[in-house]
């Protein structure tokens, strides 16, 4: 086993002289005690946040870096909201780490319901000050009502709606933080530049909040973009793509897009939802390294050559 501790030693000086009849050379060293080689690994080495998906750890290097905001992107029913719960949930439990969960989309109450339905009580979470939850629904909401709404009240709105989500972070000391989903901010807003406002409003929020956070975002069938409105990727420092396929079964898979500091795969790895929630299966359309093995052993190729 190589050991971990190393020392320094340094050469300060050289000089040659001649002494008598041969050449003498006299070294000056200073040394320098060891030190332990770990610690200067873990001050470049990333932190990593646990994302409570089985197997998915594995394919990001541990787990999402700390600080990150990671985009999922996919279609309806994709399984979005599903990995978010589970983020928040596993967070809570298994890591005491608490977080924060806001919804444009469906109603809390929605959202918990449906979450019971993997055993993941998050109304008890929520009363043991481990996970708060924000209902930005109303947002959208006003934002029908008054439909020739300004640019300014638009931001006003969003503006008081984020400082709650800061508040809620700071008091439960949340370090984990799931928006689901970010073109629910932008519902009914056409103009592109508003919606560029919105998220950039947004993207403060998560800048300054620091945690380690999931976002959702839908992708629209053919529009060949990765996101609702194309910019919400922009807000984000890492990517996962998550699509249904039809084979002869229907098929649901995911992919890293991007996340920074993480050296992944970049294979569509197929996952499952079932009644423990979210788990990534293998790679998809990968050979794995037995079957190459025994494609090319010697007993393959001699029966080959009868
Ligand atoms: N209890 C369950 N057990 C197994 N599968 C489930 C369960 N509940 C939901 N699903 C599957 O998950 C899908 C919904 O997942 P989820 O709500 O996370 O999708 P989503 O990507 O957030 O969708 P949307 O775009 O509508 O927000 C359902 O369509 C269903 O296929
Ligand atoms: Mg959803």
């Amino acid at each position: 086993m190589v050991s971990s501790r190393v020392s320094w030693l340094e050469v300060v000086a050289c000089r040659c002289y001649f002494y008598g009849s041969g050449l003498v050379t006299l070294v000056l060293l200073s040394v320098f005690p060891a030190f332990e080689r770990d610690i200067m690994a873990e001050s470049v080495a990333i932190e990593r946040v646990h994302t409570g998906i089985p197997g998915l750890d594995h394919v990001l290097e541990g787990g999402f870096p700390k600080g990150a905001r990671v985009l999922l992107a996919g279609g309806a029913g994709c399984g979005k909201t599903i990995c978010c719960g589970q983020y928040l949930y596993k967070g809570a439990t298994r890591y005491g780490e608490p977080g924060v969960y806001v919804s444009t989309e469906e109603p809390p109450q929605e959202f918990r319901a449906n979450m019971l339905r993997f055993g993941w009580d998050f109304k008890k979470l929520e009363a043991e000050r481990k996970i708060g939850m924000v209902d930005a629904v109303y947002q959208r909401v006003e934002t029908e009502i008054a439909e020739q709404e300004s640019l300014q009240s638009i931001l006003y709105n969003l503006r008081s709606k984020l400082s709650e989500v800061k508040i809620l972070v700071e008091q439960l000391g949340a370090t984990r933080l799931v928006v689901d989903s970010l073109p629910g901010f932008g519902f009914r807003v056409t103009d592109l530049n508003t919606l560029r406002e919105i998220f950039l409003e947004v993207g403060l929020l998560l800048k300054d909040v620091g945690c380690t956070t999931l976002m959702t975002t839908e992708i629209v069938e053919g529009s060949g973009l990765i996101s609702r409105y194309g910019i919400e990727e922009f807000l984000a420092t890492g990517v996962m793509v998550l699509s249904l396929v039809r084979q002869s079964s229907v098929i649901r898979k995911v992919y890293v897009r991007k996340m920074r500091g993480t050296s992944h795969s970049l294979n569509d790895f197929a996952f499952t939802i079932g009644r423990e929630g979210v788990e990534l299966k293998g790679p998809i359309g990968v050979r794995s390294v037995s079957r190459q093995r025994r494609l090319h052993s010697p007993r393959r190729k001699r029966r080959s050559r009868r």
